[in-house]
Parts: C-alpha cells; sequence; structure tokens
C-alpha cells in the first residue's frame, strides 16, 4: 500500500522519521531551539524548511515555499512570508521570549504541496 505523498487539505506531518519521503525531505520544517531557558529572557529560534538530508525545496515563481510560522502551544509568535526567487533560503532567525514552558511547532506552506508540519519542540522555563 503506497502512502499519499501529500494532503492539500489536510496538515502534511511525517509519521515515520526513520523513513522519510523525499517531498517530505524538502517540506518539513525543523526548529532548533534551547531545551532550556530562562523566564523572560530572548532565546534564538530558526527554522528551517526542508534541505533534510541535502533534499532542498524549489524556489521558482510557480513553486515555492510561500510562508513559514512558529507557534508556541496554540499562540502564534511569527509567520514570515517569502517571495519566489527573490528570497534565497527557507529559514527564519526569531527572539523568542516566553514565561512558562512551551511546546514549539512550525508549519511551512508550498502553493503546490500544501502545510507541512515538523516535530514538535518543547522548551522548558526556569
Ligand atoms: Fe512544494
Amino acid at each position: 500500500m503506497s502512502e499519499k505523498e501529500f494532503s492539500l487539505t489536510e496538515l502534511n506531518k511525517p509519521k515515520d522519521w526513520t523513513n522519510l519521503t523525499v517531498m517530505a525531505k524538502k517540506h518539513v520544517p525543523i526548529i532548533e531551539a534551547p531545551e532550556k531557558v530562562k523566564a523572560k529572557e530572548a532565546f534564538a529560534v530558526r527554522v528551517k524548511v526542508g534541505g533534510i538530508h541535502g533534499v532542498e525545496h524549489p524556489n521558482t515563481l510557480g513553486h515555492w515555499i510561500n510562508w513559514v510560522e512558529l507557534y508556541a502551544g496554540e499562540r502564534l509568535v511569527s509567520r514570515v512570508n517569502f517571495a519566489p526567487e527573490m528570497c534565497d533560503g527557507y529559514f527564519v532567525n526569531l527572539n523568542v521570549t516566553l514565561n512558562e514552558a512551551a511546546t514549539l511547532r512550525a508549519r511551512a506552506f508550498c502553493n503546490l504541496h500544501g502545510i507541512w508540519e515538523g516535530k514538535e519542540k518543547t522548551v522548558i522555563v526556569e
């Protein structure tokens, strides 16, 4: 049985990280953030879309990553739009401040392949 490669109506989220599809490697956003932070002290969060095992997403007028979003729990922290061809590299660097522990989630939208979400990242606040 072959799994559908992507959905335009539902969230695309890999189930098996040991066996990612090429489609997932191109679209899934990866969050880099510290595991522990201090309350009310800014820390760096980087979100990179795709590029897993070197498989980068195309960046053309007809096919590109339109935006990436970062959430802390259910709260939208940031949304960044990319202009095709003009934005070189699908990543964002953010400074984030938390008052309490939160689960970070990132989503990316490709105009041809829908919305993708990667692994959650829990940040503990001391
Ligand atoms: Fe795509």
